[in-house]
């Protein structure tokens, strides 16, 4: 992928760790990534790194500066020990950043009430967006410096960059908003500025929505053509996702809604108490099957040249070949490695064909309650 060899295809996608106190990369977080790597996945994602200090929804995310190289050159020799590549996803969360976080009011696309942190966005100026590029050039090249192995810029599940691309969010009549050309104008320059500290060959992945998943939003025909853009500003490859989270958090999972498990890890009182009683009415659900993305994907594979990465349910080799017989170079596995980490290994050894993992989505839940993890025995 780009100039980096992997020894196999299966790729961990980012599944935000909450291990990180202070911003700082900590050893439970190597040890999280190593043990990924050692289980015989191919490339491991940190999740959820952020920019900037206003770019975060919690206290636990990697904050990007120089400080946290030696920890992530930590990580990566841990992970390059086990035979992986490491990659780090950075992003900005535009207005879903957490207020009490960040001591301020979020940053966002246009004036928008955000239900998720109930806060009204601080719609982006020219100097904010000049600021936003130049963090994420600056936090690749501090990722780069660190020997990681890539980086991923997150531009999907309705973070800052997501926000501008979808029409929902984005009611600006500035050259930000209105057509796709000018909605996808903050990736398109946020990925020129990478590839510039990265220089040419160091793999830039981008986590995509391929759908926001709610009418309004942004839909499969216009994340192709934002898709072909981006091929053409130095992208390596493509993971396929989809939904925005404050109004489909689990439309990128489906599956069960782990409403008790959701609510007690709420920090407002009025909060727990409105997922305890209207939860299973709050957060909708979306039924779960294997490979729930491959054939809305199709498309994006026929329109696009770059490598893919395919995600969305992804637990067993059937799925695994399915994914690759589309045309799909890679497939990520999220939940299915939380589950076990070893599968990859089992599935070589020809040990097991598939996860145990169920789906109940309580892994969501453990992110706030000392660092995500699998609620259920491994099997
Ligand atoms: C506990 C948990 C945390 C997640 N955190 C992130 C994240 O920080 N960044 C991201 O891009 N996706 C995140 N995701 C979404 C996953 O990367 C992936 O898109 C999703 O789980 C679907 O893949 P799967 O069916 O293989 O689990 C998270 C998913 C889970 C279950
Ligand atoms: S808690 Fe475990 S079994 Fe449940 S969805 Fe998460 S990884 Fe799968």
């Amino acid at each position: 992928m780009g100039g980096l060899r992997l020894r196999n295809r299966i790729v961990k996608p980012a599944t935000f760790e909450g291990m990180c106190p202070g911003g700082m990369v900590s050893d439970a977080l190597v040890e999280h990534h190593r043990r990924v790597a050692a289980g015989g996945a191919a490339l491991t994602t940190v999740a959820y790194a952020s920019i900037s200090p206003d770019g975060r929804s919690y206290p636990t995310q990697i904050l990007m500066r120089p400080e946290v190289v030696p920890g992530l050159a930590r990580l990566a020799d841990a992970v390059h020990r086990e035979g992986a590549a490491a990659a780090l996803q950075i992003g900005h969360c535009g207005y879903f950043a957490n207020p009490r976080v960040i001591g301020g009011r979020p940053l966002g696309a246009s004036r928008l009430f955000n239900t998720y942190g109930l806060t009204f966005a601080r719609p982006a100026t020219e100097g904010d967006l000049a600021r936003v590029v130049s963090d994420f050039a600056t936090s690749t090249w501090l990722a780069r410096e660190a020997g990681m192995d890539a980086v991923e810029l997150h531009f999907g599940h309705g973070y800052l960059v997501s926000q501008f691309l979808s029409p929902f969010t984005n009611r600006r009549r500035d050259r930000w908003g209105g057509s796709l050309a000018n909605r996808a104008r903050l990736a398109v320059e946020v990925l020129r500025a990478a590839r510039r500290a990265a220089g040419p060959d160091f793999p830039i992945l981008l986590k995509v929505n391929i759908r926001d998943g709610f009418p309004g939003g942004l839909e499969l025909d216009e994340s192709i053509a934002a898709a072909r853009m981006l091929e053409g500003e130095g992208a390596t490859a493509l993971v396929l996702s989809c939904g925005f989270v404050s109004r489909t958090p689990l439309y990128m999972l489906r599956g069960d809604v782990p409403v008790r498990q959701m609510a007690a890890v709420q920090e407002a009182w009025h909060a727990r108490l409105g997922l305890t009683l209207f939860g299973k009415l709050l957060v909708q659900r979306y039924p779960y099957e294997e490979g729930f993305l491959l054939e809305e994907a199709r498309r994006m594979r026929a329109a696009v040249r770059l490598p893919l990465v395919l995600l969305g349910g992804i637990k067993s080799l059937a799925t695994i070949e399915r994914a690759l017989g589309a045309g799909f170079e890679l497939v990520g596995m999220g939940r299915a490695l939380l589950h076990d980490p070893d599968l990859p290994m089992r599935m070589e050894r020809g040990e097991a064909a598939g996860s145990g993992c169920v789906p109940c989505n309580e892994c969501i839940a453990e992110m706030d309650r000392g660092g995500v993890r699998c609620t259920r025995p491994s099997t």
